[in-house]
């Protein structure tokens, strides 16, 4: 396929979330020692998981390991997928507003059918939520206030800064309009200075709107779903979209929300999948436990 716009032999520069995520990390390894050999003790981070949904069992055995890596201690409450929000939201209070040794609390999304997020999430402290989900830290981010901040879409951030790609002045299209990703996404844009536009799967001229941007924040939730030829040549692409899959020979296969191999050879920059924002997530998550277990504690 020729792409438009395309060069001969033109590959985009890999955004290595891997890279990024394992030197934060490292970094983070040593604040949290530092800490503990000044006599402090470690953060704690609570991990509430409730049903039975693989990848969410996947994501959150990733994020308790990342927690021992670098010193953070976990806190793992499992409950069965019939679980009441009654005793979800009673578990998330106690852990929000008794446990001393727990600094932040990740409920583990989506909860099983019947639940509503937004109840449990009301539950938890916004000094604890380092997932910076609740209405409070919302708010904040909105405001442009301090607070914990979503860990995806700080993760795009941290990965842009981190390849040194400028913000300031730049136009940016946020794909997807979730409060997960695309909402944060787009107001983190917005306080570094870029243009945003936020569209979704009922924009009309998705096409055109995507080619406009210089960055281009992908959260669809849809495999494949923005073209190579949405890209305008030399933009930055940030694939936010994980589906795994099988190819034609039966291997199973991850990608993204974008076709990763036509807009690579449009892009200036592009983040794989697996490998690009993956990785940052939890990287943030832990950066955001720190900096709870800082403010709570009152520790530089
Ligand atoms: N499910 C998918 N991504 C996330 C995330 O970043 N945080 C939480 N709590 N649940 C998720």
């Amino acid at each position: 396929m020729v792409v438009q716009g395309s060069q001969q032999g033109h590959v985009a520069q890999i955004i290595d979330g891997k890279a990024v995520a394992k030197t934060i990390r490292a970094q983070l390894k040593v604040d949290i020692d530092a800490l503990v050999g000044k006599g402090h003790r470690r953060p704690g981070l609570a991990v509430v998981l409730a049903g039975d949904d693989a990848a969410s069992a996947l994501y959150v055995k990733n994020k308790i390991k990342a927690c021992k890596e670098v010193g953070i201690e976990s806190f793992f409450h499992k409950f069965d997928a019939d679980i009441t929000l009654e005793q979800l939201t009673a578990c998330v209070q106690a852990l929000s507003q008794q446990a001393d040794d727990v600094d932040g609390i990740l409920v583990q999304l989506p909860l099983p059918g019947r639940l509503p997020a937004e109840g449990v999430l009301q539950a938890l402290s916004p000094e604890k939520d380092v997932d910076g989900l609740t209405t409070i830290s919302m708010g904040r981010l909105l405001e442009g206030k301090p607070g914990l901040r979503p860990c995806t879409p700080s993760g795009v951030i941290e990965l842009l800064k981190q390849n040194k790609v400028e913000i300031s002045g730049k136009r940016a299209v946020v794909v997807g309009r979730s409060n997960l990703v695309g909402k944060p996404a787009a107001l983190l844009l917005m306080q570094h200075n870029a243009t945003v536009t936020v569209c979704h799967s009922k924009s009309e001229q998705l096409d055109e709107i995507c080619r406009s941007a210089d960055i281009l924040v992908v959260a669809a939730g849809r495999k494949q779903f923005v073209k190579g030829s949405w890209v305008k040549p030399g933009a930055c692409v940030i694939d936010v979209g994980i589906h795994h899959d099988k190819n034609e020979q039966g291997q199973s296969e991850i990608c993204g929300d974008v076709e990763f191999a036509e807009a690579s050879r449009v892009a200036a920059w592009i983040t794989p999948v697996p490998g690009g924002v993956g990785p940052m997530t939890i990287a943030m998550l832990l950066s955001n436990t720190l900096t709870a277990y800082k403010m709570r504690k009152g520790v530089k």
